[in-house]
Parts: structure tokens; C-alpha cells; sequence
């Protein structure tokens, strides 16, 4: 158990941003190798409306295709865009053998059903892993494939630090289906052997069920929801969660938490850049599966 490997004398701040920096590093060569052959990775990102947030996530994504030598497109389509007109953006994308990897940033426009975009993009092309055949072959048991970055983020993490999964207690702090369903998924895998406890909105006793976790991943986007009394003694805590706040960016646990846990990833530069990392990996993956 986490808590006889690790004392209690403050958290280990896990550094997600030189994880991913590292991680950026080796898809980058991957990308020199595959470019060589004639054909460059190519990401296109198609950001409906004008929500702040999401075009500062889409500039960072742009940032690291370009660290990573992937091209990169960015469409960009006003707030009263529906969903058949993102529909056949995304079906233009799909035709169009030079695109690679096709992502349609969150949140879409109100009213536009995410579910209907996601499964319109090539399952090939999906680099998300938000498609039902790439999230179904995640419940089949593949490791393999296009899988939703930001829990391949997550897991990445712990796999950096050596925690032993196996046999672990880990609760999943959110049912969210770009997060908390996946991230489950992974961590109960076989070869990650994790028992897993999924809580939400509607869970009784959801702090004394997130005490008993030695691995705490929390992914509800509500301002440092989770208290040290939510945590387990020399507990691994991955924090998902960004909420803007008159204080600045906060995760979903409190940063007193550093006192109780054994690992933390902080916010900002935990999880966030792995998230980005993970999409590179992708692309150059989904580029791969296409080009032979
Ligand atoms: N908005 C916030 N995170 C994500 C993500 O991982 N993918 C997409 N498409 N939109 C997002």
C-alpha cells in the first residue's frame, strides 16, 4: 500500500510539465523519423464560438504541434455555428488524406451535442479518443490505440513516479466521459490492476469513500473541493480539475492537502501539459495507422 512507501512528511509536488516536456521530446524524434518518409503529421483543430479558454487551450495545442514539428490547422467558426455545419467541417477533414488527427475543441456552441461530433470524426482521425469505437476498444481491454489524453495523461504520471498500482485502492472523483469514465476504465485495466471507485454528485460519504484511496484522482472542475480530510495519509492525488477564480487558476483540491498526501500534482503544471503532451503522442500515432 502507498502508505507504507511513502512517509508522511509532506507531499512530492509531481512536475507534469517536464514529464510532458521529456515526452514532447521523444514524439518529436518519432515525428523527424516518420517526416523522413515524406509525409508530415498534421493536426486540425476546429474551435467553435469565442470562449477565452478554449482559444488560449487551442493556442497551446498549436504551440507544442510546432515544438514537436507537427503541422498544424486551425478552423475557426462563429458561436451561432450548428451542429451540421460543424458536421461538414469535420466530414471535409475526414476526406481530406493530408489531415491526420481532427479534434473539436470543448465546450461546442450551446445546443450542439459533442456526442454527435465525436462520432463523426474517422475513428482513425479521432485524437481525442472520444469516439465510441476508440472509447469501445478501451472497455475491450486494449491499451493500444487513439485513448482520451487527459486520463493517458494521468496514468503516465503515476507510471513516471513507479507508484505500484496493483492491488491499490483508487477513487475516480467525477463520471465525466472525457475523464472520470475513461480514467477509470484505465486504472482497473489489466497490467494497471488498480480496484477502482468511481464518486459524483449523487455518491453519500464521498469524503470518508475518498479517505480510503491511496490513489485519489479528482476530476469535477469545483474549486478545492477536496480538503486534507479527504485524503488519505501518504496518498498519490492527481488533480484534473481548472476553475477560473478571482484568485487565479485552482484545481479541485486544496493546496493544504500537500500536508496529508504523498504526491501531488499541482495546477497549474500537472496534469494540464500532460494532457497536451498526450495529443502529440496521438497525432503522431493516428499519422502512423494512416501512413504505411
Ligand atoms: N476542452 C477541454 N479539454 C479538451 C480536450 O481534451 N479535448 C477537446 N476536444 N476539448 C477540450
Amino acid at each position: 500500500m502507498l502508505d507504507d512507501l511513502r512517509p508522511c512528511v509532506g507531499a512530492e509536488i509531481v512536475d507534469g510539465k517536464s514529464l510532458a516536456m521529456s515526452i514532447q521530446s521523444e514524439v518529436a524524434e518519432g515525428v523527424t523519423e516518420f517526416t523522413s518518409r515524406g509525409v508530415k503529421p498534421h493536426l486540425a483543430v476546429v474551435i467553435a464560438g469565442d470562449d477565452q479558454a478554449s482559444h488560449v487551450y487551442v493556442r497551446n495545442k498549436e504551440r507544442a504541434c510546432q515544438k514537436c514539428g507537427i503541422m498544424s490547422t486551425k478552423i475557426e467558426m462563429p458561436t451561432t455555428a450548428n451542429l451540421d455545419e460543424i458536421i461538414e467541417v469535420v466530414e471535409s477533414l475526414n476526406s481530406d488524406p493530408s489531415v491526420h488527427g481532427i479534434l473539436v475543441q470543448s465546450p461546442a456552441p450551446d445546443g450542439v451535442d459533442e456526442l454527435q461530433i465525436a462520432s463523426s470524426i474517422l475513428p482513425q482521425k479521432d485524437v481525442d479518443g472520444f469516439h465510441p469505437i476508440n472509447l469501445g476498444r478501451l472497455v475491450q481491454g486494449y491499451s493500444d490505440g487513439l485513448l482520451p489524453c487527459t486520463p493517458s495523461g494521468v496514468m503516465s504520471i503515476l507510471e513516471s513516479t513507479g507508484v505500484e498500482l496493483e492491488g491499490s485502492r483508487a477513487v475516480v472523483l467525477g463520471r465525466s466521459r472525457i475523464v472520470g469514465m475513461p480514467m477509470s476504465l484505465m486504472l482497473a485495466q489489466k497490467g494497471s490492476d488498480a480496484t477502482v471507485t468511481i464518486v459524483h454528485s449523487r455518491t453519500s460519504e464521498i469524503e470518508s469513500i475518498c479517505r480510503e484511496a491511496d490513489i485519489l484522482v479528482a476530476a469535477v472542475g469545483s474549486a478545492h473541493m477536496v480538503g486534507p480530510g479527504w485524503v488519505k495519509p501518504g496518498a498519490f492525488v492527481v488533480d484534473v480539475g481548472i476553475s477560473r477564480t478571482e484568485g487565479g487558476l485552482a484545481g479541485d483540491v486544496s493546496p493544504d492537502v500537500s500536508e496529508v498526501a504523498g504526491w501531488l500534482t499541482p495546477v497549474p503544471g500537472g496534469v494540464g501539459p500532460m494532457t497536451i503532451a498526450m495529443l502529440m503522442k496521438n497525432t503522431l500515432a493516428a499519422a502512423e495507422m494512416q501512413v504505411s
